[in-house]
């Protein structure tokens, strides 16, 4: 089923002891009395079966922010897709620039997780972005022509399944924890550019287009604002829930 619209999600990233989360989870249970879009938070691991048990009957999504590519085995230190679900989460963050930059993450590696995370039944948030010397140089388009056809398992939805447990993330590296953003037409262009590569290569709707970077609750209304972009991966903003909610609500959600 279609996700609805505004999707903002909050990447809670590596924060977050159990009080500060189950705080920030409940503040946010208070305020989704009824939810006309999609909110979803992202804990740590270490948080996610309590915070998906507080949010249960709230509407808001709960997800992990990696998987492993595999369903189980001998994998030290890491979480596979159906432990995942067996937690409580609905949908998983793949291909974070903090993954594919700070471990070395590549697009094979990213499209490996996404099968992993579509078989078990959650939705995959595949993050995409170039990095501050591709934008430099210009390439921006062709990273994430290249990330697309790399980390996505297309074949997929060219065999007739449907992308409705998909999103995809536009965050370029250099907006993410630095305050600054691509202009409003840059953001336009880029995620018209992503409508279009997408459109011949998936059946049916295309998936929800996020925008991620440095989105706070005074530049949330103005990036929601542009077409194609259906929504918010939230990073720092996230961690407080009248900021969150402002953005979730700058989005059109309530
Ligand atoms: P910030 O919102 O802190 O820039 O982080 C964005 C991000 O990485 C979300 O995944």
């Amino acid at each position: 089923m279609a996700l609805p619209r505004p999707l903002v999600l909050g990447n809670w990233k590596m924060n977050g002891l159990r009080a500060d989360g189950l705080t920030l989870a409940g503040r946010l249970a208070e305020r989704a009395v009824k939810l006309s879009g999609t909110l979803g938070v992202f804990p740590p691991a270490t948080l996610l079966a309590q915070v998906a048990q507080r949010l249960v009957g709230t509407g808001i999504m709960v997800g992990g922010q990696d998987c492993h590519e595999k369903p189980s085995g001998a994998h030290t230190g890491s979480i596979a897709a159906p432990m995942l679900r067996d937690a409580g989460a609905g949908a998983v963050i793949l291909g974070h620039s903090e993954r594919r930059h700070g471990l070395g993450e590549d697009d094979a590696l990213v499209q490996a997780k996404t099968r992993a995370a579509l078989a078990a039944g959650l939705t995959a948030i595949v993050c995409i972005g170039e990095t501050e010397e591709e934008y430099a140089g210009g390439r921006t388009l062709d990273v994430l022509e290249r990330q697309i056809a790399g980390s996505l398992p297309l074949d997929l939805f060219t065999r007739g399944a449907k992308a409705d447990s998909l999103v995809i993330a536009y965050e370029p590296v250099w907006a993410i924890g630095t305050g600054r953003t691509p202009s409003l037409d840059e953001i336009g262009r880029t995620h018209t550019r992503l409508a279009e590569m997408l459109g011949p290569r998936i059946e049916g709707d295309l998936p929800p287009l996020l925008y991620g970077g440095s989105v706070k609750p005074d530049n949330a209304a103005d990036i929601m604002a542009i077409a194609h972009v259906d929504g918010a991966l939230v990073g720092g903003a996230s961690l407080d829930a009248d900021g969150f909610w402002r953005i979730y609500t700058a989005g059109g959600g309530a």
